[in-house]
């Protein structure tokens, strides 16, 4: 089997800023109780001519060029996506002409929040196998327009944006040491957009009435308590599998769902705050964006060095969870 590590990141956040004081003059809310409850101060808003693949072929383009490969040698491009351009085709389709990535092949992976741990490890089996000698990872979504604005528990959270990857065989030593992939269909109800599959097709007055066409967040609180559990398992599921502990991590880097989830994982690994990456105040919750975004604003920020090891975990609808540990 062929060692793969990732050789480039990149990643695009929308221009437009929507502070909490903004949410203020449309919602009963305030800067205090989203900052206190899930320590976000502001997200990204896509513009309204932007899809998902538009924000995906900047963080792509950024990614490639980090890694200097040029697009036509792309091989493969899994894009991680719960809001693509469209359905058919997927928003990887749209990415691959958009990039001129002529001679790849292209497909999403969906599974909200942890997407972009799963396309990783999807894209890394054709890599190792040597199917396939590179390939592009992007995370992109466009969350905002999932959205009732009305819903004032759900709306703060989210925010849009894109970060991209690009592996292929790296020299012994470094690369990708592990992924982790799970789920469980039967907690699907817990973050759930009910409109817009085969279940509420045609959409109708009556699906759009009932707001079958936007994000549902009922469990949220359940799935808080959820989401700390299965984060700090997705953890030291890598750990162990490595035979390491989290002294030898550099950084954690996870899903930014809440802070205050964040802070409950690291009570649980007994594991200092210091040791994971924070942005979710800049950005909000990106979905399966979030890990790519961060990991590499980690790259170019100087938090991880060459022959650093680097955990990503994540949690999100579906349920799905996972983790990815890097030797940088
Ligand atoms: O990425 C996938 C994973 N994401 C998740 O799993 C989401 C996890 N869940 C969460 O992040 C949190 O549960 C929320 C941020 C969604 C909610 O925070 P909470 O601390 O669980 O608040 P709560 O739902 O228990 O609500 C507390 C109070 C309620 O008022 P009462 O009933 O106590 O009078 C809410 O109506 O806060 C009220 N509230 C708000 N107040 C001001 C809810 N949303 C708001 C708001 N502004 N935006």
């Amino acid at each position: 089997m062929k060692r793969v590590g990732i050789i480039g990141t990149g990643s695009y956040l929308p221009e437009k800023v929507l502070s909490n004081f903004d949410l203020e003059k449309i919602l009963d809310t305030s800067d205090e109780w989203i900052t206190t409850r899930t320590g976000i101060r502001e997200r990204r808003l896509a513009r309204a001519d932007e899809a998902a693949s538009d924000l995906a072929k900047v963080a792509g383009e950024r990614a490639l060029m980090d890694a200097g490969i040029a697009p036509e040698e792309v091989e493969l491009i899994v894009m991680a996506t719960i809001t693509p351009d469209t359905h058919c085709p997927a928003g990887a389709n749209w990415l691959e002409a958009k990039l001129g990535a002529v001679n790849a092949v292209s497909f999403d992976v969906t599974a909200a929040c942890t997407g972009f741990i799963f396309a990783l490890s999807v894209a890394e089996q054709y890599i190792k196998t040597g199917i396939y000698r590179n390939a592009l990872i992007v995370a992109s979504e466009i969350m905002t327009r999932t959205l009732d604005w009305t819903d004032r528990e759900t709306c703060i959270l989210w925010g849009d944006g894109a970060g991209a990857a690009v592996i292929t065989e790296v020299e012994d030593g470094r690369g990708i040491l592990s992924t982790h992939i799970h789920s469980d269909g039967a907690g699907g109800d817990t973050l759930l957009m009910p409109g817009g599959g085969s279940k509420t097709t045609p959409i109708s007055y009556e699906s759009v009435d009932k707001k079958l066409h936007t994000l549902n967040m009922i469990g949220a609180n359940q799935s808080f308590k959820v989401a700390v559990k299965r984060f700090a398992e997705a953890c030291e599921e890598a750990l162990y599998h490595n035979d390491l502990t989290l002294d030898d991590i550099k950084v954690i880097i996870p899903h930014q769902a809440n802070l205050r989830i964040l802070q409950g994982v690291a009570k649980r690994l007994n594991v200092s705050m210091d040791k994971v990456y924070v942005n979710i105040d800049r950005y909000g919750n990106i979905s399966s964006a979030t890990v790519p975004i961060a990991l590499d604003e980690a790259a170019r920020d100087g938090t991880i060095q060459p022959g650093d090891l680097v955990l990503l975990a994540a949690f999100g609808g579906g349920l799905t969870w996972g983790s990815a540990l890097i030797r940088w």
